[in-house]
Formats: structure tokens, C-alpha cells, sequence
């Protein structure tokens, strides 16, 4: 098995801030992680390092075999598929559904572009299909709702055949049945062993989808707990990560949190 992240001692900061704290992390082909914490933990940081969008103020992050800082990462991003709310703001509203999954392309295909157009088209749609959006993909991207957002981000995230897919809150602003659905995807996706090695990041715990097999606790930019997800998400780790007693259940894979009261 060969390592898709593999981070030493890695750092962020920013002025007096520490962001991430002497973060070790590995991430193993064929996982799926969970990343949970509190909002302002760190996560996005965290994914924005296994992106290769963000170099370590300390520390080393190795990423698909390479070593952030010693490698183009204009070769690295096209092989890790990345959905998040930053990235989501910035495709142009009046793009069709179908472009923007297909323009995920641009830039690996490089100068067999015109060749390439037809099966980059192709590949667009069955992945489409594959969420249940392929019927919307003359839609404006402005014209969908957000659970139908999601899909398609997700679909363009897988656009390039990455060996690593990062999401970070894809069930943010979902209402229940969207939600729902897109735990249940991830959960399909999460068996399909074909697909590439997964990290979800959530402050939920109801969004961890079942069959994911790794979790990571943060705060405050530090680990607290990281490992095979049924030793991490217990009620005494949950309770530090998240500042305050919980009550934590488990059914099916499913996990819910409540405060716990005297
Ligand atoms: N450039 C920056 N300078 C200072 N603080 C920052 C900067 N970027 C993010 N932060 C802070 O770092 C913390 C972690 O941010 P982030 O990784 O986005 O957390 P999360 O995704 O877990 O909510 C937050 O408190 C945020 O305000
Ligand atoms: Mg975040």
C-alpha cells in the first residue's frame, strides 16, 4: 500500500497564530476519512495542505509520493480532486452544469485538446449520471439548488481521476432529504473500490458517511484523536474536540451528538 499523504511535524502559522500544531498524519490508499472539529480548528487549512494549495510553515507534507515544496504543483493538483465552498464561488453562474464539470479537464489534456474534447464530454456525463444530475446538465449552475450544487462539484472534483478527493463541508447549507442523499452518495462512493482515497471534513457528526474507515479530531489546530474511526469518535474524544460534554450514539454507521446533561 502506498501513501497518499504522508504529513511530519506540519505547522501553520499566521503572525501570532498557530492554525495547524505539529499535525502527523497518514493516509493510507483505499481509506476514508473524516475530518471533525469545531469551526476555526483548522480543517480547512489541514485540506488546503493535502490540496497542495498551502505550503507547511513547519514540517513536511508529502502528497501522492511527492514533497510539498520539492515538486511543480501544477502536477500535483490535477491528481487530487477538490470540492469546496471557496472553490464553488468561483465558477462563473451562467456556465452550464456540463461545463463545469468538463473545464476540470483543462490543463491535463493539455495539446490533444480537440481530440480529447469528445470523451472529455463523454466522461463529463457518465460522472453527471453517476450523481443523478446528468437530466440538469444544460442548467445554468446559478439555476440549482444547493444540494444539486453539491453534486456537480463533486462530479467535477472527480473529473480529473484523481487519486485523492478532498471535500471540505460538502453538506454545509443542505436541508434534511439533501443532506440524506449526499450521505448516502458518499456512503456508495466510500464502498466503491475503484474510488480514490477520500478525506471528508465536517463539523457534523450526522454527515459521516458509513463505510468510512479513518477519523481525525481537531482543535484548536492540534490533533486529538486520529485512527480506525470506531476507536476515534467516542464520547470522551468528541467531548474535548468539541468543548463540552456530549452524548454520542452509533447506529448502522450513523453517529448523532447531544449535549450531555446533569
Ligand atoms: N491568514 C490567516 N491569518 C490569521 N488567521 C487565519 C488565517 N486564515 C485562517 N485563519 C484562522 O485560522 C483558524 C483556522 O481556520 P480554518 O482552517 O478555516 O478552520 P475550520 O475550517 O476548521 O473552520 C480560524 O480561526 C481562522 O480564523
Ligand atoms: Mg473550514
Amino acid at each position: 500500500m502506498s501513501d497518499v499523504l504522508e504529513f511530519a511535524g506540519v505547522s501553520v502559522v499566521r503572525g501570532r497564530k498557530v492554525l495547524l500544531d505539529d499535525v502527523d498524519w497518514q493516509v493510507r490508499d483505499g481509506e476514508r476519512w473524516v475530518v471533525l472539529g469545531p469551526n476555526g480548528a483548522g480543517k480547512t487549512t489541514l485540506l488546503q495542505i493535502a490540496g497542495a494549495r498551502l505550503h507547511p510553515t513547519r514540517g513536511v507534507a508529502g502528497i501522492l509520493d511527492e514533497v510539498m515544496g520539492r515538486v511543480d504543483v501544477f502536477e500535483l493538483r490535477p491528481r487530487i480532486g477538490l470540492a469546496s465552498a471557496a472553490l464553488a464561488s468561483q465558477i462563473p453562474e451562467h456556465e452550464t452544469v456540463l461545463n463545469v464539470v468538463v473545464t476540470a479537464s483543462y490543463g491535463v489534456t493539455g495539446r490533444w485538446r480537440e481530440q480529447y474534447e469528445r470523451m472529455d464530454e463523454r466522461r463529463a456525463f457518465r460522472l453527471l449520471d453517476a450523481w443523478g444530475m446528468s437530466t440538469f446538465m444544460n442548467r445554468t449552475f446559478a439555476s440549482l439548488s444547493e444540494g444539486e450544487r453539491k453534486r456537480v462539484q463533486i462530479a467535477r472534483a472527480l473529473m480529473s481521476d484523481p487519486e485523492l478527493l478532498l471535500l471540505d463541508e460538502p453538506g454545509a447549507g443542505l436541508d434534511l432529504a439533501g443532506r440524506e442523499e449526499l450521505v448516502h452518495s458518499l456512503s456508495q462512493l466510500a464502498a466503491d473500490e475503484e474510488a480514490p482515497a477520500l478525506v471528508l471534513v465536517t463539523h457534523h457528526l450526522e454527515e459521516v458517511p458509513p463505510g468510512f474507515t479513518h477519523a481525525m479530531l481537531l482543535r484548536e489546530g492540534a490533533v486529538v484523536a486520529q485512527g480506525p474511526i470506531a476507536d476515534v469518535l467516542t464520547e470522551e474524544h468528541l467531548s474535548e474536540t468539541f468543548g463540552l460534554p456530549l452524548e454520542v450514539r452509533s447506529e448502522g454507521g450513523r453517529y448523532t451528538a447531544v449535549a450531555r446533561r446533569a
